[in-house]
């Protein structure tokens, strides 16, 4: 069976790269084989499913395409109806939210089983996906919980941040943390490498962490004046930790290759156990870059390496490992 991707606009060329017999669909959609079982969702995908129907973006047509679908009573599932993130399909997404309500109207006592993603808990739990091409054709499938890559409607993770935040670069990180299912605790020392003006440490504050700020631009008064922050205007390249800390933060706009080389350290050194790391990409040859960077940090020791182009990256993507 075949299964549709999505993913950023304008990264579906790469995104079908990554795919078993993979080729571009649309804008921000890839169609390929099936990936392997167990295997980490593909790196540009914002959410995938297998095909089990392509049919006419009609209520009919859709409700026939999804009955088969439904779990047997009394499973709890989700339903996504969505479109690929692209300016053409974006004009679709009212339409999305009406067939969502109106096919679960016409599910009739099997569609009172519907639930938020996020409150489903059984892994087998199938979350039934609709994307709406601009074609008019609709693609229908489902996939357990534990197989989808986001509990997000077509994987894009809104963050809401509270004001005061800094930056928007806040909401990556809170992203990141949500993708990872783990992140800093009460106490957990952090380096924010290329820190101003200060989105990730504001958010590392909140999960009361103590962070070293490492960057030569100021940060906001109010968390540079935190006590628990500590900001060093260094260099990140030159920049060596005094003793190891519990998580390295990264977000700099620079060369992949020289970040790369500068986290592969801190992971040969032992100078931190997690990592987090934003790497800008190139316009060009994207996926060679993400591997290249991936084979660079193995080499350095980070293990469990996992990467991911998260709702929030713009062109770039976010990494994360442990030592
Ligand atoms: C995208 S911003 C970081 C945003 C930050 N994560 C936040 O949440 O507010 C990139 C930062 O990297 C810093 N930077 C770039 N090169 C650096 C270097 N060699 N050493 C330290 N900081 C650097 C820049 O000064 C800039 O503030």
């Amino acid at each position: 069976m075949q299964w549709l991707w999505t993913s950023r606009d304008d990264f579906e060329r790469d995104l079908a790269d990554e795919l078993p017999r993979g080729r571009v669909l649309a804008p921000a959609l890839a169609i390929g084989d099936a990936p392997a079982s167990g295997a980490e969702p593909p790196v540009f995908a914002r959410q995938g499913f297998p095909i089990a129907a392509e049919v006419a973006a009609n209520l009919e047509a859709l409700v026939a395409a999804i009955r088969p679908l439904v779990p047997p009573a009394p499973v709890a599932y989700a339903l996504h109806v969505w479109v690929p993130d692209s300016d053409a399909a974006n004009r679709l997404s009212s339409q999305a939210t009406e067939f969502a309500e109106a096919v679960t109207n016409a599910l009739g006592p099997d569609g009172a089983r519907i639930v938020r993603a996020h409150e489903l808990y059984d892994p087998d739990a199938p979350i039934i996906q609709v994307c709406l091409t601009e074609s008019g054709r609709a693609y229908v499938g489902a996939a357990a919980l534990s197989r989808t890559a986001s509990t997000w409607p077509g994987g894009r993770a809104r963050m809401k941040i509270p004001s005061g935040a800094p930056s928007r670069a806040t909401s990556k990180l809170a992203e990141a943390i949500a993708w990872i299912g783990y992140g800093p605790e009460s106490g957990d020392v952090c380096v924010d490498l290329g820190a101003a003006p200060g989105g990730w440490t504001w958010l590392l504050l909140r999960r009361k962490a103590r962070i070293i700020a490492v960057d030569r631009a100021n940060l906001q008064p109010d968390i540079a004046r935190d006590r628990k922050v500590l900001h060093l205007r260094d260099n990140a390249f030159t920049y060596r930790p005094a003793e190891a800390v519990d998580w390295l933060f990264c977000d700099m706009v620079w060369k992949p290759g020289e970040v790369a080389k500068l986290l592969a350290l801190w992971g040969q050194k032992h100078w931190a156990r997690y990592l987090v790391s934003n790497i800008k990409l190139p316009m060009k040859r994207r996926l060679d870059t993400v591997n290249d960077v991936k084979r660079v940090l193995i080499a350095g020791g980070w293990r469990e390496l996992r990467a991911r182009q998260l709702y929030h990256d713009r062109d770039e993507i976010t990494l994360h490992a442990r030592r």
